[in-house]
């Protein structure tokens, strides 16, 4: 993540920010009953496995390292490069909108500062914009 005038993406502060790792759960947690809900998500929960369990605890993980916290994706299964790992789905505009949705909604819902809220979601839709650019085949 970047740094901005707040002092998020320096150090831990996001991870803090975030409430740790209970507060990612949530997040997280939110995210995924919000595809689960939303018609404008249903074509990007069909792509992943029917129990969300793995998703969510992989997802959670993820961020939390990315977040400047515990790098736990790594720790537990490894270094993954986020537009790589999509690279076989077919995710365009529409997917990665309904992906961003799904956080915005779940972002709204935690107990965040709204600094912290809109710093959050525009450094979440970097990696968004790179999935869409390598599914279409221009990034590795
Ligand atoms: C642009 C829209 C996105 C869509 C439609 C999308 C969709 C998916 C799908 C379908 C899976 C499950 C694949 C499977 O289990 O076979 C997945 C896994 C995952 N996604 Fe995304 N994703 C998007 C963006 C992102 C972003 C921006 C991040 C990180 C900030 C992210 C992090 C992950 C992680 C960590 C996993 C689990 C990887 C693993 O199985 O080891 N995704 N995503």
């Amino acid at each position: 993540m970047k740094a901005n005038e707040q002092g998020y993406g320096v150090g831990s502060n996001s991870y803090q920010a975030a409430g740790e790792l209970a507060g990612i759960t949530r997040l997280v947690d939110a995210f995924y009953d919000n595809m689960e809900r939303l018609p404008e998500a249903a074509r990007i929960r069909a792509m992943h496995p029917q129990d969300l369990s793995e998703s969510r605890k992989k997802l959670t993980y993820f961020l939390s390292g990315w977040l400047g916290g515990p790098r736990l994706y790594r720790q537990n299964y490894g270094a993954i490069t986020i537009p790589g790992f999509h690279r076989h789905l077919e995710i365009g505009v529409a997917e990665r909108d309904a992906w961003l949705l799904c956080m915005e909604q779940a972002i709204a819902a935690q107990p965040y500062a709204a600094p912290f809220a809109e710093y959050l979601l525009a450094q979440l839709t970097i990696p968004a914009d790179r999935v869409v650019q390598a599914c279409a085949g221009g990034e590795p």
